[in-house]
């Protein structure tokens, strides 16, 4: 199956439990913003902690440099203490929500979980980012039945003509990601398994849908490493977490990302 990249970059950064203190994100999103403003092929998305969603916002001038959050409730029945509804992210001017990160995941967050949360932000229309991603790599190939059915589980149900232009994947394979990483995968691997979940959404929901699906790479991603994964991997896009919380390189990665064709 041919693979159908759009021109304009996704990049996103996922600041996780960080910065401490407001000031320090505010001036983490004014610097991005203010590279990320001048550059036409690429779309950037920050994604702070919930506390800092609503300031943050009115930061924001334009489209090329937006907000998302971390993680949305799975219901929106009023007793979930200390749970955000997707109706409360979509009112304070979030327009992505990562859902399924593994370190959610590894918080018991199953995959029928994850499927509630994903069709709760469609629901509000919010873009999901949806994340998958293995533990390990086995020689056989087994990972790959992995990635099919964490797919298919996380959406179960998820109403099709929500989905188109709603959907990204994210691909972060475990042992990739954070500061244990093991090691990343090469951007050949990352492209052989971008085409294993467009051909998974296409048996799932169709040719159309999975065309217009977009798949990013998570892991350890770097300035390094960046344009291999976006250009030899032809990654849609780049999701991005402790490279994210230091300005220089994450505003290093997103010329990267605008100047490949
Ligand atoms: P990392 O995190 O870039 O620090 O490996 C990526 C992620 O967890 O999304």
């Amino acid at each position: 199956m041919k693979i159908k990249s759009r021109s304009k970059k996704i990049i996103i950064g996922n600041w996780k439990m960080a910065p401490n203190k407001m000031k320090e994100a505010k001036a983490m999103f004014t610097s991005v913003k203010k590279t990320a403003s001048t550059l036409r092929g690429v779309s950037t998305i920050l994604c702070p902690p919930f506390v800092y969603l609503s300031e943050l916002r009115k930061l924001v001038g334009g489209h090329r440099c937006v907000i998302g959050a971390q993680n949305s409730s799975h219901s929106d029945e009023e007793a979930q203490t200390g749970e955000i509804s997707s109706k409360m992210l979509k009112d304070v001017g979030v327009l992505y929500v990562i859902v399924g990160h593994s370190e959610r995941r590894a918080m018991m967050e199953t995959d029928e979980i994850i499927s509630k949360k994903v069709r709760m932000c469609l629901k509000e229309g919010l873009k999901v980012v949806l994340c998958v991603g293995e533990k390990e790599r086995d020689e056989h190939g087994e990972f790959t039945k992995f990635i099919i059915k964490q797919i298919e589980d996380s959406l179960l149900g998820v109403n099709k003509s929500l989905i188109k232009d709603n959907l990204i994947i994210a691909y972060e394979p475990l042992w990739a990601i954070g500061e244990k990483a093991k090691a990343t995968p090469t951007p050949e691997d990352f492209l052989e398994v971008s085409i294993l979940i467009k051909k998974t959404l296409a048996d799932m929901f169709g040719r159309d849908i999975a065309m217009n699906t977009l798949v990013l790479y998570g892991g350890s991603v770097n300035p390094e490493n960046a344009e291999g994964f976006l250009s030899d991997g032809e990654a849609d896009g780049l999701l991005v977490g402790r490279a994210s919380l230091y300005s220089i390189k994450f505003n290093k990665i997103l010329e990267i990302a605008n100047s490949i064709k």
